[in-house]
């Protein structure tokens, strides 16, 4: 079966990237013109928070300080590979435990903490999230949604990507032990993900057809006039 991949969370529009001769977009506008490009700090590292033993799960990462909401607390940070080789990295590892350091960034990008990651990489899955995941510019960071006290544990919803064709056996390694009051028994997204395409296209057509339908409506209206 192939490993499961968090999914990317709440998405902020990136600043466009000033073009480079050969590299990247090409600024419409004369450069002068233009806007310099704001690139978003990575955060490597944080004061806010430490790594140590988890009752959820192997190693957490817990906070040193108070962290307010809205804070953005770290950078998921590892190699930046495409989805064959991240599919292709963990396929040749012994996998019978579910245990992932992949986060799809988008249809092109996952990123393996497993290679260059930092202390991102030890944050549990909670169905009672502290925190979630922001993409910005493609890259992942990591926000508290509440107000976290010093101790508690860093956690997000890792929305785990499968498919309804999946093993119903092999999916019980993502069972989750996250501890919540609403825990909902797995790390997995609550649709599948050819469910939630499908979903997707429906409401797709639904829109395509009451668009056309309010134009008709739109055509009446004006003959109607015209009768007058
Ligand atoms: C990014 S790692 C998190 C750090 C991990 N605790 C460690 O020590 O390496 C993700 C893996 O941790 C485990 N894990 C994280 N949250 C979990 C949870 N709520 N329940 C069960 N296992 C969890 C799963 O094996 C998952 O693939
Ligand atoms: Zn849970």
């Amino acid at each position: 079966m192939a490993t499961k991949t968090k999914k990317s969370g709440k998405s902020r529009k990136a600043p466009v990237k000033a073009g480079k001769k050969g590299q990247g977009l090409k600024p419409k506008k004369p450069a002068g013109k233009a806007k310099a490009a704001k690139k978003v700090p990575s955060i490597p590292t944080s004061p806010l928070i430490e790594v140590r033993n988890s009752p959820i799960h192997g190693r957490g990462v817990y906070a040193k300080t108070r962290i307010v909401k809205g804070g953005r607390i770290i950078e998921y940070l590892g190699d930046r590979v495409s989805h064959a080789e991240a599919d292709r990295r963990y396929e040749l590892k012994d996998n019978d435990d579910g245990h992932t350091f992949l986060f799809i960034v988008d249809n092109r990008t996952v990123i393996d903490a497993g290679v260059g990651g930092n202390e991102a990489r030890f944050i549990n899955h909670g169905c009672n999230p502290n925190c979630e995941t922001v993409t910005e510019d493609r890259r992942i960071f990591i926000e508290a949604t509440r107000t976290i006290q010093p101790g508690e544990e860093l956690c997000y919803d890792y929305q785990l990507v499968w498919e309804s064709t999946d093993d119903p056996e092999d999916l019980k390694l993502y069972n989750c032990h996250c501890g919540a009051k609403n825990c909902r028994g797995t790390m997995l997204d609550p649709v599948p993900l050819d469910k939630a395409k499908q979903a997707a296209k429906a409401k797709k057509k639904t829109k395509t057809k009451s668009k056309s339908g309010s134009k008709a409506k739109t055509k009446t209206k004006t003959k109607a006039r015209k009768k007058k």
